[in-house]
């Protein structure tokens, strides 16, 4: 997999099944699962490092975990968390992706942020570094929110995420995620740009899917909504990683329960 191929997927309407991962054994058996592309979340924080939040990750552990990923999956699409704060200024920005893509691996990078991170993403682009958009809830801005809720409920704050989007597409990302918004928002955003968008609790109508690996293996015992514990009747990981691609493959994940 790599950026032209994910973008075609798009065009074919292929539904890309994305997975975060944090190092090379699961990266390894869920590669060889058909998963198209990894992302190493700064979701480490809490579901390997067991913080409340993301919001301690650093540079020095994204790049860690992204090369751990890489030496697992060495021809997958692999993007890798800017952590909060690393793109607050683009010089940042760019040191934080050296890291991440030189030390880790790493084919792109995401940033948490809609259209007020457009300069940064600019900068990014402008140096060959390609990008991944996220838009919808954003993890690192938990202490400002109060906690991890659906965003976009009413007509103005979805305005303001489709802008955010078409804003990012401008600033030319590749990619885009949207997490945890009602599924009428996933399905618009997915018509409203030409990049393809990864949803996380967004609906089935987003070109593709992401899910945290330790929530699909059902290792989370608070699971959000939005997730599917794909091991029960599995019989190993290896099966659930191939049923979860299976699944969003077939547009079977997320049902309508498993959305807003
Ligand atoms: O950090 C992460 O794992 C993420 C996903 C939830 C999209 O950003």
């Amino acid at each position: 997999m790599n950026i032209s191929r994910i973008r075609a997927a798009k065009a074919e309407r292929r539904p890309i099944a994305v997975l975060t991962a944090y190092e090379a054994g699961f990266a390894r058996v869920a590669a060889e699962a058909g998963v198209d592309a990894f992302l190493v979340g700064d979701s480490l924080g809490m579901v390997v490092q067991g913080r409340r939040d993301t919001l301690a990750v650093t540079v020095a552990e994204m790049a860690y975990h992204t090369a751990m990923v890489r030496r697992g999956a060495p021809q997958a699409l692999l993007i890798a968390d800017m952590p909060f704060l690393a793109d607050a200024t683009p010089e940042r920005a760019l040191d934080a992706a050296a890291a991440l893509m030189q030390e880790g691996g790493a084919d792109m990078v995401k940033i948490e942020g809609g259209a007020e991170k457009a300069g940064v993403v600019e900068t990014l682009t402008a140096a060959g570094v390609p990008v991944c958009g996220h838009v919808g809830l954003l993890p690192q801005q938990v202490r400002k929110l109060g906690g991890y809720r659906v965003q976009g409920r009413d007509q103005a704050a979805a305005r303001r995420i489709l802008e955010d989007a078409v804003a990012l597409e401008r600033a030319d990302v590749d990619l885009l995620v949207v997490e945890c918004v009602p599924r009428e928002l996933g399905r618009a955003l997915s018509q409203a740009v030409d990049v393809p968008v990864i949803g996380i609790g967004a609906g089935p109508d987003t070109d593709g899917q992401v899910l945290v690996m330790h929530d699909m293996l059902g290792l989370n015992d608070r699971p959000p909504r939005f997730v599917r514990d794909f091991m029960p009747g599995a019989g190993s990981v290896a099966a659930a990683f191939a049923a979860y691609v299976e699944a969003v493959r077939s547009r079977g994940f997320p049902a309508e329960d498993e959305s807003f």
